[in-house]
């Protein structure tokens, strides 16, 4: 299914107005395929019959759709590893021993998209730091998408997504049968509020993040974008919190007031003293 010059145009002006996502003209080819299936679901015969459907309505519901369907969802359980690593046996423990007189723990997952993430941070917790059951600890993972966050607020995964990054062990202790695919038990899925924020948006509510894992989503974004939000994300983390970011993503260059620590195999930034 092809798209004309001025309708890529005006999709591609279109999710960058709503969430930032840079589509490069040469991204023809993904919208295209993404948008495929929502030209069926609308009863719409081209591509362009659903965008001029887009430029002739109010702003609405088909909007949010079209953007949602050009988010990239990628992730797994345990991603990358040696960020999990690093935070079970550095970050975790300094940040028990600094938080000991509150006993209060905020981490904000932010561009979580269907939860493995998070609840990869929530099986950390819960099998290597028991005494955290009796502290007030809140995860909050939150994405631009609504049709992601429901997958992530009912924890249903299938098999494949299990294969990538579960261990037998870890699959028998926080999840269940569901079906031929798995559901995370209710006390872990108790762990995690997914909720709808769009990270150039307005935030909500938000208490101070100990931690913060912004991974996996700057790369969508222009410079001026990740300047601003890497801006926003150091004036909000605790000032001996962290923020993990990508594998391919760096502070460097965008917001200095970051300091760069390389542990083992992993890096995450702190706030620079002072800063
Ligand atoms: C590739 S996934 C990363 C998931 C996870 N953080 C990881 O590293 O495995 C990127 C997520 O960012 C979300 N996203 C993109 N733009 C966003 C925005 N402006 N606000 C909030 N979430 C956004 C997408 O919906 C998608 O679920």
């Amino acid at each position: 299914m092809s798209i004309g010059p001025e309708e890529l145009d005006y999709v591609r002006d279109l999710v960058f107005r709503r969430s930032a996502i840079v589509l490069e003209p040469a991204k023809q080819y993904l919208v295209e395929s993404r948008l495929a299936r929502l030209v069926l679901d609308e009863g719409c015969d081209t591509l362009d019959e659903l965008v001029h459907r887009l430029q002739s309505e109010p702003p609405g519901d088909l909007h949010a759709r079209v953007v949602e369907a050009m988010t990239t969802n990628e992730t797994s359980f345990f991603r990358d590893l040696h960020p999990f690593e690093a935070l079970r046996e550095h970050v975790i423990p300094a940040l028990v021993a600094q938080r000991e007189a509150t006993r209060s723990l905020f981490v904000w997952c932010a561009a979580a998209s269907t939860g493995q993430e998070a609840y990869t941070i929530a099986m950390i917790l819960r099998e290597h730091f028991p005494a955290l059951a009796a502290w007030s600890v809140r995860i909050v993972a939150t994405d631009l998408s609504t049709e992601v966050l429901a997958r992530a607020r009912a924890g249903i995964y299938r098999q494949f997504e299990i294969n990538r990054g579960l261990p037998e062990e870890r699959l028998r202790a926080h999840f269940e049968p569901h079906g031929i695919d798995w559901r995370i038990r209710p006390e872990l899925r108790a762990m995690v509020e997914f909720r709808q924020a769009n990270l150039i948006d307005d935030w909500g509510a938000m208490p101070t993040p100990d931690l913060v894992f912004l991974r996996n989503v700057l790369i969508y974004f222009d410079v001026p974008t990740k300047r601003a939000l890497l801006g926003r994300v150091h004036d909000l983390l605790a000032r001996d919190g962290v923020l993990f970011l990508g594998g391919s993503e760096t502070t460097s260059g965008l917001d200095d007031r970051f300091e760069r620590i390389a542990q083992g195999k992993a890096v995450y930034y702190r706030r620079r003293d002072g800063c």
